[in-house]
């Protein structure tokens, strides 16, 4: 079984793929994080992320890289977005995330465009979306409590330019599938989104 858990930053798409993976027994993969990792490689070697060939070139970070925290960082999460525009650096990370969905017994991967690109025929898709305003306020609260020095107003304003930058790019939008179940994760506390979103796979799976 393929799950495909789409939707912006801090909707709650990454709660929800874990979640779903740990209560089916599937592996999960967070494909932010193989942007992310593109994005620092980029400044690792000093290169410019708008440029498709230094953001090329940094497809080829070690492996070890995906463990570095600082990829959680939303510097980090900037750079990947600048990167993720790049149509060379879609497809030099594509096979690695085809093979993952693609695996014997299956897999839960989240992202942009797992449900429309990486794995269009995942058994299960999921579109999670939450407003502005309360991504910001989870992003602040995640970051003041690992103890940075935030401001509200910046998160929201460095969320939207992500949106905006997420969405409307030529190859591999965020775009919901059509046929992505949409969970709007805005009000609603976290285990509640997450028993919604096994009560959409079970009932997929009964089907
Ligand atoms: O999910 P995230 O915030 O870690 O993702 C960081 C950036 O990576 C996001 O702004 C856009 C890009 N991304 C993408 O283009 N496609 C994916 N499947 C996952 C992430």
């Amino acid at each position: 079984m393929i799950i495909a858990v789409d939707g912006p930053t801090a909707s709650g798409k990454g709660t929800i793929a874990k979640a779903l993976a740990a209560h089916f027994g599937l592996p999960h993969l967070d494909t932010g994080l193989l942007y992310r990792a593109v994005g620092r490689q980029v400044s690792l070697n000093g290169g410019d992320p708008d440029s498709e060939k230094d953001a090329l070139a940094a497809c080829q970070f070690p492996d070890d890289l995906l463990a570095d925290p600082e990829l959680r960082t939303e510097v980090s999460g900037g750079l990947a977005s600048r990167v993720s525009i790049h149509p060379k650096v879609r497809s030099a990370l594509f096979e690695r995330q085809r093979q993952f969905a693609t695996q014997p017994g299956g897999a839960v991967l989240d992202g942009r465009d797992i449900g429309t690109v990486i794995a269009p025929e995942a058994d299960v898709k999921l579109f999670v979306i939450a407003s502005v305003e309360r991504r910001a306020e989870r992003r602040f609260a995640e970051l003041r409590d690992s103890g940075r020095d935030v401001m509200l107003e910046a998160i929201a304003a460095d969320l939207a330019a992500r949106d905006e930058r997420d969405t409307n790019r030529k190859d591999s939008p965020l775009i919901a599938a059509p046929d992505a179940v949409t969970i709007d994760t805005s009000d609603m506390p976290r285990d509640e989104a997450v028993a919604h979103a096994i009560a959409i796979v079970e009932d997929r799976m009964r089907r």
